[in-house]
């Protein structure tokens, strides 16, 4: 299959949101994503000073999205990959592999010591991140508190 990785800019916001509602719509995360709230989603991190946000995109179609953060911790800069997703017709053709490598390439580039991110710990995308080279770490876990 035939893309490009650029840029994710204003333009491709709206197809953007279509990614992500489809990619999360199916096993294993059943998500009911709104267009309007996955359009918030993508618009909140181009808003994020320090967000580095990367699109496959063929003939202008918005294939799949890289999300992330910069952050700085004691090791130096790092980026915080908080959403990676390819439209479900489009998957399993290289576009996820692609965008992550091209995320972790773009750290590299900016002399950021790793990207990290948080994923099932089993399964198919625990497969998928070790395949690239990320390792998972046995000894932390991810708290929240919900107000309802
Ligand atoms: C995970 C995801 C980004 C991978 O993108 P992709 O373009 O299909 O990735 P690639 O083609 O480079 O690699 C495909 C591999 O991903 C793995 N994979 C993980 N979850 C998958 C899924 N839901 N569908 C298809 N493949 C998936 C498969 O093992 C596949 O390996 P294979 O080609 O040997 O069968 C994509 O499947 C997706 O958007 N899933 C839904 C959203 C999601 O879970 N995002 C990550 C949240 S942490």
């Amino acid at each position: 299959m035939s893309f490009r990785i650029e840029l994710l800019v204003a333009k491709h916001v709206s197809g953007a949101a279509d990614v992500l509602v489809n990619a999360y719509a199916l096993p294993p995360w059943n998500e009911n994503w709104s267009l309007e709230a996955a359009a918030e989603n993508v618009t909140y991190v181009l808003q994020t000073p320090r967000s580095v946000a990367l699109v496959a995109v063929d003939e202008g179609k918005v294939l799949g999205i890289a999300l992330g953060i910069r952050q700085r911790r004691h090791t130096g800069p790092v980026i915080y990959l908080d959403e990676l997703s390819v439209q479900p017709d489009a998957q399993g053709k290289g576009i996820g592999t692609a965008l992550l490598s091209a995320m972790f390439e773009t750290a590299k580039a900016e002399g950021c010591s790793s990207v990290w991110l948080i994923s099932q710990r089993g399964g198919a995308l625990s497969e998928f991140y070790q395949r690239s080279g990320f390792a998972m770490r046995s000894d932390l876990g991810i708290y929240s508190r919900s107000s309802g």
